[in-house]
């Protein structure tokens, strides 16, 4: 049934749209936009006084389905996905079994859809079982849907391996999502290390291990012109190696997470394993060279890092606890809060880095407001402050640091193919 939105402030990546507008949705698709449009029959939602945005794109998400739902289904991280504002979802491969054959990745393509929650693109493994030891059919998995490849939650060590694989990538122009820790240098450790893993007298993860495996894969995707995506940037020496490689016009892209630009490895002190996450938490000097990548456009992409895991599984100790951090019902509201207000970046610039940016590294023709394209769309309070409760999150994963604080910003719906996916209860569809 076609949906009328009417009264909405568009923000972020639009093309031929502005100001206050109404929208006609039909058929999955933005068919009208104009002010005082009429449409008879069609479900009319009055967004006045609300910011209407190109549904957010996370090319970074861990949805745990199949095989360790007692994290999270595949249903409930869409759900919690549609909540966040999230309309598309780059789902990564380190699931059980992992996404590492066509059939598997098809099968989940096919869950996704049958959900109608978000359009769900799974992630390839890059290497068979996420175990670096062989190369999986890179070129079936893109021919089943996979716009990304990755083994992430862990390193690709085997270097000979990772450079066959962008020998093959570059011919797909498929982009590989790395995972940048040196495991030798990181281990199993839970903190960074600095000051804090100091004070606890445990070992930490050094920059340096990810700063030698953004240098490395920089290197090896050059050599073949293959695309490469660094995920989870945290240091400001990886920020400074993927600066200096794009003004060489090689073909690196990256992201960074909202813990990272909002947080410091101090949270570990109080938090707990709420704050363990991989890469972890660093220091201030690298969160401000993160906020500095943010704002010159080093740092391409805002993406979740979604990791939910069960409330046993983080009641562990600092060393057992697995790392991880339950992100999507936060990611908007964290990146208004800690960039948008303090005055660091415009609305504009915020949101083209979780829609327009995600999908252009994907391939995707999504990410920005305009008549033709698909009706995938938010509505959402700039200003309105609400506390972080994690027992009010949709997703199973109610691992967060954010727990407790104050953020501004609300996401009031989510439309995906011209479906309301959720709402907040105050907004009334007629
Ligand atoms: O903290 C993390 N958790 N980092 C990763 O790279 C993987 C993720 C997970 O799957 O739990």
């Amino acid at each position: 049934m076609a949906l009328l939105i009417q009264n909405a402030t568009v923000v972020g990546p639009a093309e031929g749209i502005s100001g206050q507008v109404d929208l006609l949705l039909e058929h999955g698709m933005i068919t009208a936009a104009g002010e005082g449009l009429q449409a008879p029959g069609a479900m009319v939602l009055d967004a006045r006084g609300l910011l209407v945005c190109a549904g957010l794109i996370d090319m970074h998400t861990h949805l745990r389905d199949p095989g360790q739902t007692h994290k999270e289904t595949l249903e409930t991280g869409c759900r919690a996905a549609a909540k966040g504002g999230f309309t598309s979802l780059a789902c990564m491969a380190n699931t059980d079994p992992v996404t590492d054959t066509p059939e598997l990745l098809r099968a989940l393509r096919a869950r996704g859809a049958a959900l109608g929650l978000v359009n769900l693109y799974p992630v390839g493994a890059v290497t068979r079982g996420l175990k670096g030891q062989e190369l999986t059919d890179l070129e079936g998995l893109m021919e089943a849907g996979a716009l990304a490849f990755s083994d992430d939650g862990v390193p690709i060590m085997r270097t000979d391996l990772l450079r066959e694989a962008f020998r093959r990538t570059e011919k797909l122009g498929v982009p590989i999502l790395s995972h940048c820790e040196d495991a030798e240098l990181v281990r199993n450790y839970a903190v960074n290390e600095g000051p804090v893993s100091r004070v606890l007298e445990i070992p930490g993860r050094p920059a340096i291990a990810e700063e030698l495996m953004v240098q490395r894969d920089i290197m090896l995707a050059a050599e073949f012109g293959a695309p490469v995506h660094i995920c989870h940037v945290s240091t400001k020496g990886a920020i400074e190696r993927i600066r200096q490689a794009k003004e060489q016009g090689l073909l690196v892209t990256c992201e960074t997470c909202p813990h990272y630009f909002a947080l410091t490895e101090q949270e570990i002190l109080t938090r707990g394993t709420m704050a363990k996450v991989n890469p972890p938490l660093r220091t201030p000097e690298d969160l401000g060279a993160v906020l500095e990548g943010l704002r010159d456009g080093t740092i391409d992409v805002i993406a979740t890092d979604h990791a939910p895991h069960a409330a046993d599984e983080k009641a562990l100790s600092l060393a057992e606890a697995p790392s991880g951090i339950s992100g999507l019902e936060t990611a908007l509201a964290a990146a208004l809060t800690y960039l948008y207000h303090t005055g660091m970046m415009s609305l504009d610039d915020i949101l083209s880095k979780m829609t327009a940016e995600p999908a252009f590294i994907l391939g995707l023709s999504r990410g920005c407001l305009a008549v033709g394209e698909a009706a995938d769309l938010i509505l959402f309070d700039p200003d309105e402050e609400w506390t972080v409760d994690p027992e009010q999150f949709v997703s199973m994963g109610h691992n967060t640091p954010f727990a407790g604080l104050t953020l501004k910003g609300r996401v009031k719906a989510s439309v995906m193919g011209g479906n309301v996916t959720w709402k907040e209860e105050s907004i009334r569809v007629l």
